[in-house]
């Protein structure tokens, strides 16, 4: 595991040393679709009604600006694997008393929802068997640090079979499902209906 995450750190921190803050430096190939993943991931969240949030893999901590732009009374802790990510989301967005950024991989404390963008998809050497066993330690903490729910994405298994990359992880949304509606909540969705080749999961304890 530990050389699977330190391969994951060096190939985000090249992208935001590359690119800054903008979605090609957390490998987004664009700001649309960075914000629409975004919003799917916070149709778990409460419209009115304060909630504190851990962002698992923030990167420059974009959710941050999107979710204070739409919610009052957010709590926000950033967790990202590269240092290079916390320094500039904290350089950004660190003077704001709502929001915190820490270097690590799951959240220092509980909160009431956990969410994760983007920290699925990109595998590069590791084999499937392992990156999958990977996905499902990582749904283990953000289940156990989250007393609301949690919401995650990946890319998915139906994308075309042409257009499918080698060191990316296709997930299987029915198996995800089935795994989160076993394992973590009878309240789960699954959201595949917003246009790119990924789906995410929004589970509501
Ligand atoms: C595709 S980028 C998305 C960044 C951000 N969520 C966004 O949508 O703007 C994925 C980020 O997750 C971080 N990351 C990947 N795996 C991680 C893990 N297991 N724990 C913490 N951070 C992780 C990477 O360093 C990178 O900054």
């Amino acid at each position: 595991m530990e050389k699977l995450l330190a391969q994951v750190s060096s190939y985000y921190t090249e992208k935001i040393e590359r690119f800054g803050a903008q979605p090609l430096g957390v490998d987004w190939n664009g700001l649309d679709g960075q914000v629409l993943r975004f919003a799917q991931l916070c149709k778990l969240l409460p419209p009115e009604v304060p909630f504190s949030i851990a962002d698992v893999g923030c990167g420059y901590g974009a959710l941050l600006e999107y979710l204070l732009a739409q919610y009052e009374g957010v709590e926000y802790i950033g967790i990202d694997i590269s240092e290079a990510m916390v320094e500039t989301a904290t350089r950004l967005r660190g003077q704001d008393a709502r929001a915190r950024f820490v270097v690590g991989t799951e959240p220092p404390h509980p909160t009431d929802y956990v969410v994760a963008s983007g920290i699925f998809n990109v595998r590069l050497g590791t084999s499937t068997d392992a990156w999958c066993t990977y996905i499902e330690s990582t749904l283990e903490n953000m289940d156990r640090f989250s007393t609301r729910g949690f919401a995650f994405n990946c890319l998915t298994s139906y994308s075309d079979e042409h257009k499918k990359r080698a060191d990316l992880h296709y997930a299987n949304p029915g198996e995800l499902f089935d795994l989160c509606k076993r394992r973590y909540s009878r309240n789960v969705a699954l959201l595949h209906d917003y246009d790119l080749y990924e789906f995410t999961i929004l589970v509501r304890k």
